[in-house]
């Protein structure tokens, strides 16, 4: 997703470091000093205008959330709805590219990682693209505790069954799958933005929950 440019937004985000990290490089492995605490770490990759990660902090403050957006003009839109939110002291925004994830969190860093409404890359030969594609898995499997846990929502049928196979050959456990989220909606779900307007169409929206097994 991009959106129009903000030609403000550079200023309006450097002036809130509390929130979007200036130089996250500086804490890979000592992400405790950015908190203050040693909860566990929850990640978004991709999250857009920060609905879900502000709604996951403000209902865990036992658990810090990191929102990861890479454009300018989206992740602006996250940090006015965390401001808005009053700043939770548990939720930081980080305006970097999911695929260098490995720069800014080294091995244990990362308890969960989240993924929602993915960008679907429908061409097989854009395939690496998808945040679910094996080199993505190893990617988050190199920052995650051992067993840690990957949580993805989409209504992209195809990356759905594509995200399935790959976590499935990577040899990850499926812990839970479902197809229609919303029949039986989880009380604790906090819809995305994606995930709003998608669902008010009567679209399904599927979800999955899967975690990395000890390789000993
Ligand atoms: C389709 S939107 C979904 C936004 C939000 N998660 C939701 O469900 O409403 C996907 C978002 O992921 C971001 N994104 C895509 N690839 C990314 C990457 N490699 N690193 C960080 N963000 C990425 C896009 O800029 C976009 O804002």
């Amino acid at each position: 997703m991009r959106l129009r440019n903000k030609p403000w937004a550079e200023e309006f985000i450097s002036s809130h470091p509390e929130v979007i990290i200036p130089n996250p490089e500086e804490y890979k492995g000592n992400w405790k000093q950015v908190f203050g605490n040693d909860n566990p770490v929850h990640i978004e990759v991709g999250t857009g205008k920060g609905q879900f990660v502000t709604g996951m902090a403000l209902a865990n403050p036992d658990i810090n959330y990191i929102g990861i957006e890479l454009y300018t003009s989206v992740i602006v839109v996250a940090l006015e709805k965390v401001i808005e939110a009053q700043t939770p002291p548990n939720l930081r925004l980080l305006k970097v590219n999911g695929a260098d994830l490995a720069k800014y969190f080294a091995k244990g860093d990362v308890s969960s990682v989240y993924l929602n409404f993915s960008d679907p890359w429908p061409k097989t030969r854009h395939a690496k693209r998808r945040l679910t594609h094996g080199g993505f898995l190893n990617l988050y499997e190199s920052i995650l505790i051992d067993n840690g846990e990957i949580h993805f929502k989409t209504d992209n049928r195809g990356l759905f069954e594509y995200s399935l196979i790959s976590m499935s050959e990577y040899g990850m456990l499926l812990k839970y799958v479902s197809l229609d989220l919303h029949v039986n909606m989880p009380e604790d779900n906090i819809m995305t933005e994606y995930e709003e307007k998608f669902s008010a169409k009567g679209q399904p929206i599927y979800r999955l929950e899967s975690q990395f097994l000890s390789k000993n």
